[in-house]
């Protein structure tokens, strides 16, 4: 674990709703390939909670990450600005997003909140500009 990692149960109740929601799609990922079990839960800033698994294929490339279908979940339902992501896994120390991931975040959310947590209840705290500093986004065009 980073020298950041946290319990669960020390998160502020408007967090930790935020990771349960995550924790609690991973239990509905369809990863029959992988075996690796995601769960992503996006908050906007109305407060609306969004979430999504990761959904595989056997055509294994048209596999769609957790956090990008919790993105598109939000932004089919009219939400464009958001506050908190929170990321669930079953590894430890709890996994960080991959980079199609990340770049799809910074198209919404260049300074994201992100949570990662696993399903022992560890948390680490990070942010999109951390994990990809220097994003190409939409002010580059
Ligand atoms: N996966 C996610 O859902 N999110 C990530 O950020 C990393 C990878 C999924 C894709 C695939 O179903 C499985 O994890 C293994 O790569």
């Amino acid at each position: 674990m980073s020298p950041r990692a946290l319990r669960l149960d020390a998160l502020k109740d408007a967090e930790r709703d935020v990771a349960e929601a995550a924790l609690a799609a991973r239990e509905r990922a369809y990863a029959p390939y992988s075996r690796f079990r995601v769960g992503a839960a996006i908050r906007a800033a109305d407060g609306t909670v969004f979430v999504g698994c990761n959904v595989e294929n056997a055509s294994y490339g048209a596999t769609v990450c957790a956090e990008r279908n919790a993105v598109g979940n939000a932004v089919a339902a009219g939400r464009r600005e958001f506050d908190l992501l929170a990321i669930a896994t079953g590894t430890r120390p709890p996994t960080p997003p991959c980079g199609l991931c990340r770049q799809v975040l910074a198209e919404f959310a260049p300074r994201l909140r992100i949570l990662l947590v696993n399903d022992r209840g560890e948390v680490v705290r990070t942010r999109l500009d951390r994990l990809l500093p220097m994003a190409f986004t939409k002010a580059h065009l």
